[in-house]
Formats: C-alpha cells, sequence, structure tokens
C-alpha cells in the first residue's frame, strides 16, 4: 500500500431503467472496470458506483404499456441489469437507483441552492400538447413529414434522412405517437437554469485539462453558439421528483440523473464506515472524481453538470472521461441486422472474458468509436 493513498470516486453513465444492457452499453462499462481495477490494485482507495436512470416519460409510458406501476419496472430492471453487469465482472462497489430516498433529498438541496443563488428562473412557454393522452409530448413523442426534405416519419427534433434539426411545431402532418391524435399547442410555465451565469468557471474548468481535447473543441464550439437557459421541469403526467414548490412540475429526468451519482454514493457511505460522503463532494476536497461517459452525454457532463456542482457549493469532476460507440460489423447495432445484441443473449453463448479482452485491447484515450468485427 502506498503511504499516502488516493481517494477516487469513479461513475459510469446511469443506464434507463426501460430497457436491457447490450454490447454498446458493455464498452463503457468494462472501460471503467479495467480502470477501477487497477486504482485498487495501485491501494488506492477506489470506489466504483453506478445506478439505474429510472425517471422520465419513456419509463412511464413503457409501465403504462405493461400494466404495471412504473416501480414495479424500475424494480425489475434493476435485478435484469445487475445480473447481466455481473455476468461481465463488473465490479461496481455499489448499484442504486435515481428513484431513491437519497437522490430525492439531494436534487431537493440542489435545486433549492440554485434558487437561493439567483440561478433559476421562471418562464412560460409553448409546447406540443397531445389533447387525447393529455400531456405534453417530448419531442421524440412526435412524427412527421421533414419540413427540409419531406421525409416521412420522422422524429420532432431531426430528420434521419437529411440531417435538418427544427422544432415539433414545424413538422408537416404531425401526429403524436402515443395516441396519433394532432398535437396542438399549449402554454405552460417552466423553470429554467441560468447556465450562462456559469460560462466564466465552466470556461476555466475545461480549459484546466479535465476533459480530452476533442471534447474540449466541441465545448469551444458550444461556448461560441451561447450558452442557453436549460429547462430543467416538466409538467404532470410524468414519472419522477415533483419540484418541492411547484406542485404538478416534476424535476427533468436529466435534472436528477447526474446527481444519482451522489445518491449512489451517498447510499454506499450509510453501509461503510471508511466512507465520508462530505469528504469526497465539499468544494475543496483532495478526494477525486472521474465520470466515464459516451461522447454523446459530453454536454450535460460538462456543461449542466460541473456548473450545478458548483452552484449548490459542491467540488466540480476531476475529470470526464468520454469514449466512442460500438459499431458491429462496420455498422451501427441493428436489430434486423442481427447485429443488436444484448449483454444476456453474449452471455447464454459466449464467455465474457473474451469481450472484455477485445474491449481492452481496442480502447484508448480516445473518442472514436470502436468496432466489433465478428
Ligand atoms: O444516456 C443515457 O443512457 C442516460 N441514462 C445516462 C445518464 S448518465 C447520468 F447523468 F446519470
Ligand atoms: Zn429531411
Amino acid at each position: 500500500m502506498p503511504n499516502n493513498p488516493r481517494h477516487i470516486l469513479v461513475t459510469s453513465a446511469l443506464p434507463y431503467a426501460n430497457g436491457s444492457i447490450h454490447l454498446g452499453h458493455l464498452v463503457e462499462y468494462i472501460q471503467t472496470d479495467i480502470w477501477v481495477r487497477y486504482q485498487k490494485m495501485q491501494g488506492n482507495q477506489a470506489i466504483y458506483v453506478c445506478a439505474d436512470d429510472a425517471h422520465g416519460t419513456p419509463i412511464m409510458l413503457r409501465a403504462q404499456a405493461e400494466g404495471i406501476t412504473p416501480e414495479e419496472l424500475i424494480a425489475r430492471t434493476s435485478e435484469e441489469h445487475q445480473a447481466d453487469f455481473a455476468g461481465f465482472a463488473i465490479g461496481f462497489d455499489n448499484f442504486h437507483s435515481t428513484h431513491s430516498d437519497e437522490n430525492r433529498e439531494l436534487a431537493t438541496l440542489i435545486y433549492n441552492r440554485l434558487k437561493a443563488g439567483g440561478h433559476i428562473h421562471k418562464r412560460t412557454i409553448k409546447q406540443a400538447y397531445d389533447p387525447e393522452k393529455q400531456m405534453f409530448l417530448p419531442d421524440r413523442f412526435i412524427k412527421g413529414e421533414c419540413p427540409r426534405c419531406g421525409a416521412q416519419d420522422q422524429y420532432g427534433d431531426s430528420c434521419e434522412v437529411c440531417g435538418a434539426t427544427y422544432s415539433p411545431t414545424e413538422l408537416k402532418n404531425a401526429v403524436s405517437v402515443i395516441s396519433g391524435a394532432k398535437p396542438v399547442e399549449k402554454e405552460s410555465e417552466h423553470y429554467f437554469f441560468a447556465l450562462g451565469d456559469f460560462e466564466k468557471e465552466i470556461r476555466e474548468w475545461t480549459a484546466a485539462g479535465h476533459i480530452q481535447p476533442a471534447i474540449a473543441n466541441k465545448l469551444d464550439e458550444w461556448f461560441d453558439a451561447g450558452l442557453q437557459d436549460w429547462d430543467i421541469s416538466r409538467d404532470a403526467p410524468y414519472f419522477g421528483f415533483e419540484i418541492p414548490d411547484a406542485p404538478g412540475k416534476y424535476f427533468y429526468v436529466w435534472l436528477d440523473a447526474p446527481i444519482g451519482y451522489m445518491a449512489s454514493f451517498k447510499n454506499l457511505c450509510a453501509r461503510r464506515e471508511d466512507l465520508d460522503f462530505d469528504t469526497y463532494w465539499k468544494p475543496d476536497s483532495d478526494a477525486e472524481v472521474y465520470h466515464f461517459i459516451g461522447k454523446d452525454i459530453a454536454y450535460f457532463h460538462t456543461l449542466f453538470w460541473p456548473a450545478m456542482l458548483s452552484g449548490a457549493g459542491f467540488r466540480k469532476p476531476t475529470a470526464v472521461y468520454c469514449h466512442g460507440f460500438l459499431t458491429v460489423n462496420g455498422q451501427k447495432m441493428s436489430k434486423s441486422r442481427g447485429t443488436f445484441i444484448t449483454a444476456r443473449t453474449y452471455l447464454d453463448n459466449l464467455n465474457p472474458e473474451y469481450l472484455r479482452y477485445y474491449y481492452a485491447a481496442k480502447l484508448g484515450d480516445g473518442i472514436d468509436d470502436i468496432d466489433l468485427n465478428l
């Protein structure tokens, strides 16, 4: 053991509680697990936590479709996920849930501190609403024709054919994916996090080597485009935590998801005498916090998350490590090509060590995609 072991908290992104773990997810869990094992072998105190990401519209609707409660769905998925991870020898020190008491307390605390700091604003906005299902529609629950190229059956935010991005109100002949009804526009009051208040601080943080160069370049583009206020609320019906002073309004799933990293660690601290939550999360902490994520969610982890932490009086991450996506035989994983392989299907047929080795041999510190060539 070294004389001064480092105190290191490590996370992988929290998988959604409405889907199975597949070989794409495993790139990240295997990468993180290897890194954590290395740190433990060095004699450092390395703690690896994760959780299911249990909130949001897709989880609410999935439970409804199955005729069960969201709580039942997330309990079942949690067991399935944990069995899959164990099958691949992913050595979490804790696996928790964002739908937990710890997460509710921390999300409330962070929100209240951001609000007290003047970083939360209310504003009325117009959004697409399903008059039959009587709920506001996230972009992915609206389909129609692309306003630019006319392609059919495109989502409310972007066209997969021509790459155009737009707002759902611009889609032609739009329908709700849930009921088939034509969406109407409806106003409601939303809560926004003033990300721009933290621009100087986040610019300094990103310039100080906490992220990979390729992500730093991406961030420069985002800074140049201007940091927009972030809508952190959603209207009922929604599966999540109700905002304390706003009945009928819920925290957007992405507000409480990263807080789930802290919540999982807090849950572990309650069982482990050698761990202290504040030692890791106080602003001037000597402990280190590392997040492993896919490059698609860098915006949340390198802008919103450090800003939220700072605004709420917590330390920022030591580093955010991004990896690329997994392709299979050079193409996006696809159900029709038979290359969408779940963790369970793999485990039923092959030795998990083969995949661990294969990914380990291909992974590095870059964000390029890696290919699984069968
Ligand atoms: O993209 C996803 O799959 C999200 N569930 C990741 C959340 S990571 C963290 F912020 F919780
Ligand atoms: Zn198009």
